[in-house]
């Protein structure tokens, strides 16, 4: 028998930490400024946890919005995708604790690790388990929190005045028409630049996992060659947006709004210009969030939402690009 279910994305949530902060409390702390930060990046201010606010907990709480909004009983949740770069802890993935948060048991959770494309890469795999019909309702959440694992230092400043904490969330469920349903998602990796960046320590490739040498060398927190990463994105991000056009037959005034992952603004309005999509097409939060990496997307998507930029039927492009390399493109009918 075969089963041929499409899948859809029934409701959208998030979750922001309390604690807001400004390029000028950044500046307070290391060599930089409000204007250095706002013309290369976008970002004005964005979010970071306390103690007590974890990744499960932001991404528990973007999952109960999500499934408000979805009208899904948690009960009837049947798998969870958890996207991050910085789960809470080692191990075990922080999926189950969200799953515990939520008051689930017994079904399948499931934590991913593709860095900023991290929920293009969960939409696909919910997609995939959808139309198999192994799966009903998938929660996908992509929670991130950055700030306990930055160098706010000088040494620090190109990587941590781009991070924010914060978690969005959807729920994926059976399409019962072709006017809400996943389109399409491509996803890719190359790992011949997976150095450029990347977090080295502690790590289970070194011996020992972390030393007082690593850290004296600040090898515990991310590096990044920035230059490359930014040309990456704005090769990759394009090639991905028409890689999604021409499997469904689009043309670019059929997208009602694109909503990029939020690394850098200037990244996603060069890749706007690039593409010929006029501004008003694609909707950014990076300036008051900045980068939320896997929960990028979702949160973005919520706000579009809130702000009615993005209302039921409207076809959405969603696309990223990260550390991994990764990339790729999903193309919605929400
Ligand atoms: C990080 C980024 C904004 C830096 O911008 P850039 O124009 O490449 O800047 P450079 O790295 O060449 O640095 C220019 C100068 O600013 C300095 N600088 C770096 N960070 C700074 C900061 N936060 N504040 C002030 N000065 C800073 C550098 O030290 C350098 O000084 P120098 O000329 O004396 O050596 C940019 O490269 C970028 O956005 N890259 C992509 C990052 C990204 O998207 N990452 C996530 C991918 S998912």
């Amino acid at each position: 028998m075969t089963v041929t279910h499409r899948s859809r994305i029934l409701g959208v949530g998030m979750a922001l930490p309390k604690n807001v902060v400004t390029n000028h409390d950044l500046a307070k702390k290391m060599e930089t400024s409000h204007e250095w930060i706002v013309e290369r990046t976008g970002i004005e201010t964005r979010y970071w946890v306390e103690p007590g606010e974890t990744g499960a907990s932001m991404g528990a709480e973007a999952a109960k919005e999500a499934l408000a909004n979805a009208s899904v009983d948690v009960k009837d949740v049947d798998l969870i995708i958890y996207a991050t770069l910085s789960p809470d802890f080692n191990f075990p993935g922080t999926g189950v604790f969200v799953q515990r948060a939520l008051g689930l048991r017994d079904i399948p959770c499931l934590d991913i690790r593709q860095q900023c494309t991290g929920f293009i890469y969960g939409l696909s795999i919910a997609d995939a388990y959808i139309r198999t019909g192994m799966f009903k309702n998938i929660l996908l959440i992509g929670s991130e929190v950055h700030s306990t694992g930055l160098d706010v230092s000088t040494s620090g400043r190109d990587v941590t005045v781009l991070f924010g904490d914060g978690a969005g969330a959807v729920v994926i469920g059976r399409a019962t028409d072709d006017k809400h349903m996943i389109l399409s998602t491509h996803i890719h990796a190359d790992g011949a630049d997976a150095e450029i960046l990347w977090t080295e320590y502690p790590a289970s490739a070194r011996h020992p996992r972390i030393s007082a040498e690593a850290m004296a060398e600040r090898k515990h927190y991310p590096t990044m060659e920035g230059k490359r990463v930014f040309k990456h994105a704005v090769t990759k991000m394009p090639a991905s947006i028409m890689e999604g056009m021409v499997t469904n037959n689009l043309k670019l005034t059929d997208i009602d709004m694109m909503i990029p992952h939020q690394a850098n603004l200037r990244i996603n309005q060069m890749v706007g210009q690039m593409i010929g999509l006029p501004p008003e097409k694609m909707h950014n939060t990076i300036m008051k969030w900045g980068n939320t990496t896997a929960a990028s997307i979702p949160m973005c998507f919520y706000d579009a939402i809130k702000v009615g930029k993005v209302k039921q039927g409207d076809l959405i492009c969603f696309v990223a690009f990260g550390a991994g390399l990764t990339w790729g493109s999903a193309f919605v009918r929400f």
